[in-house]
């Protein structure tokens, strides 16, 4: 009897963002960054582990409703984390592994850390290794997603500079109870992006701004803290909006450039800004995509969730908000 163990995980967006690695095959990152968990983006996987078994590994994604192998690409990744924590906790046999998300797969939302984090969750379970939180975020970032390291838990959670003593793991800030955010996410592309944040965390340090970003950051992040801290809406807005613009500013100016943004992206931030102006508070932020996660705080989420509706380009907007951690059970259910 294989053991089987189905693990979730939430997705996560960041509000000041890892861009930039130190060392990229070690998943050292350039500057410390702190995300809110999601809610309902979240990856389930199943792991079933074959003890002594000598066949290859199974690794297999649900799309349109069934299972089937997972791209090259994609199972190449999981492959190469399967072997790593194999041989770390020195098991042999082969592993099943079924993964599905709950978030539409054309949304065009990165489903590296929930997918990476469920994947570490239910293979440690599986293999009957129990982890601490903190080893379950430094398993999930050695998978080679940074920010798999912030979805090991739930509310905000900080993955700190590196060289720092705990700078290996990431680490809860404030639990989801204490502030629940709402992040619409406004869809304005469903294709794949065309550069992996891979090689956009090798091209940042190629921007000639991207030294000066790195002094900023802490700074932005003190304030980020601040105001999770003390429920400070306008003063995160403020830092929030910076940070993404400041992102994108390092793509863009990197060598080759990176553009993420579509006309319709420009569209969304300009409403997000009519908004404000208007008194709603709402702020933006966007990952290595054109889609943009537009936070709030519940009683402005139906009229924000409307407003972004009518922006020409929009094709979808997936409301989320702030999220718990990950969870495990019994059973392999895919
Ligand atoms: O974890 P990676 O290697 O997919 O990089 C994440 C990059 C951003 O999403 C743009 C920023 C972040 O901190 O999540």
């Amino acid at each position: 009897m294989p053991s089987e163990i189905t693990a979730e995980a939430p997705s996560n967006i960041a509000l000041i963002k890892y861009w930039g690695a130190e060392d990229l095959g070690a998943v050292v990152p350039c500057n410390p960054s702190l995300s809110m968990t999601l809610d309902r983006c979240r990856s389930v996987c199943s792991a079933s582990f074959f003890e002594g078994d000598r066949r290859p590994d199974e690794i297999l994604l649900e799309r349109d409703g069934a299972l089937a192998p997972a791209p090259e690409s994609f199972s190449r990744r999981i492959a190469a984390h399967l072997v790593r924590l194999r041989t770390a906790w020195n098991r042999q046999g082969t592993l099943r592994i079924a993964t599905r998300n709950t978030f539409p797969a054309e949304a065009g939302i990165a489903s590296s850390a929930s997918g990476f984090t469920a994947l570490t969750l239910a293979v440690s379970r599986a293999l009957g290794i129990e982890l601490a939180p903190a080893e379950l975020s430094n398993w999930s970032r050695r998978s080679g997603s940074g920010s798999a390291s912030r979805s090991a838990f739930g509310g905000y959670v900080q993955w700190p500079a590196p060289g720092t003593a705990d700078a290996a793991s990431a680490a809860p800030v404030a639990d989801a109870e204490h502030w629940p955010l709402c992040d619409l996410v406004a869809i304005v592309s469903s294709s794949s992006k065309e550069v992996s944040s891979l090689e956009g965390h090798q091209r940042a340090a190629t921007s000639p701004y991207f030294r000066r970003r790195l002094e900023l950051v802490p700074g932005r992040l003190d304030t980020v803290r601040e105001a999770i801290a003390g429920r400070d809406f306008a003063r995160l807005a403020d830092a929030v909006d910076e940070e993404a613009i400041d992102l994108h500013l390092i793509m863009m100016s990197s060598r080759p450039p990176i553009f993420y943004w579509r006309p319709a992206t420009v569209a969304v931030l300009a409403e997000v800004r009519r908004l404000r102006r208007e008194g709603l508070a709402v702020c933006a932020t966007m990952d290595a995509g054109p889609n943009v996660h537009v936070l709030c705080e519940p009683q402005c989420a139906a009229d924000a969730e409307a407003a972004l509706r009518r922006v020409e380009g929009v094709e979808e907007v997936l409301a989320d908000r702030t999220g718990t951690g990950p969870v495990w059970r019994q059973g392999a259910e895919l």
